[in-house]
């Protein structure tokens, strides 16, 4: 029988409750991983995820932590050495938004962004890669000491006006990412990045929901239709897996081709 792509694997995926996060972990699960299943405040969600997965076979913890403190980091990190033995795959996903424009921007959603979107990753990968070092190279589970992938998004790219917080923290992303692969990688740690366009989540509901709205989205969109989040998930697992084991410090857009500048389509 062909081994799944996450076979004997152990991941922790933050912000697992809604969107995106939630896509990735149930993923994982149908690719053989055993998970945590993070979340801050949704436990009803999460505990519904857990449940279903568990009902098809998986393992899986749901684990509340706030992700953009060091305390809520280590909780995770601790319940995946109690309930797995340990972690392969950091998925750094939480993330918000605080839309306003520039001089109405607060300096509290500036900071709460800022504290999840960028510190939050930073302090959950932190953490995994100490993990990852104290565990040390197993060669019979997988080439690599072990793997994190952060979730970025095309305005690590794109400016966006209206959205300054975000922007600079996904911007930030980008560099620690990358500054973590060169650091990293002859350590046998892959560090990537998954950068989604506009998928069908809660966190962009005013982009797609209504008809008119999606239009105007939708101009934005080469290839013509609004990201599920199974797009973003089916990516993810292929950069968890050994498959993709010479791939690092790469960014990987599921945009749909919303980096390509598409309204110069009709312009320049
Ligand atoms: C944002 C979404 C937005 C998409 C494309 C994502 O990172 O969270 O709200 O629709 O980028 O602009």
């Amino acid at each position: 029988m062909q081994q799944l792509p996450l076979e004997n694997t152990r991941a922790i995926v933050t912000g697992a409750s809604s969107g995106i996060g939630e896509g990735i972990a149930r993923a994982f699960a149908a690719a053989g991983a055993s998970l945590i299943v993070n979340f801050r405040s949704d436990e009803e969600a999460a505990d519904r995820i857990v449940g279903e997965i568990r009902k098809n076979g998986g393992r899986a913890e749901a684990v509340q932590a706030d992700i953009s403190t060091p305390e809520g980091c280590g909780t995770l990190f601790e319940a995946a050495d109690e309930q797995f033995g340990g972690v392969d795959i950091l998925v750094s996903n939480a993330g918000i938004q605080r839309d306003a424009t520039f001089t109405e921007l607060s300096l509290e959603d500036w900071r709460q962004v800022l504290d999840v979107n960028l510190t939050g990753q930073f302090l959950c990968a932190q953490e995994a890669v100490r993990r990852f070092r104290r565990q040390g190279l197993d060669p019979e589970r997988s080439p690599a000491l072990g793997k994190i992938i952060f979730t970025s998004s095309v305005h690590q790219a794109i400016p966006w006006a209206g959205h300054a917080n975000y922007a600079t923290a996904k911007g930030g992303v980008k560099l620690l990412m990358e500054t973590m692969a060169q650091e990293l990688a002859c350590e046998k740690i892959r560090v990537n990045a998954i950068a989604p366009g506009a998928i069908k989540t809660a966190i962009n509901r005013d982009a797609w929901e209504d008809e008119e709205a999606r239009k105007e989205l939708l101009k934005l969109i080469p290839y013509g239709r609004v990201g599920e989040t199974e797009d973003v998930a089916e990516a993810a697992v292929w950069l968890a897996s050994d498959a993709s084991d010479y791939v690092v410090g790469t960014t990987l857009f599921v945009d749909g081709g919303m980096m390509l500048y598409p309204a110069f389509r009709e312009g320049g």
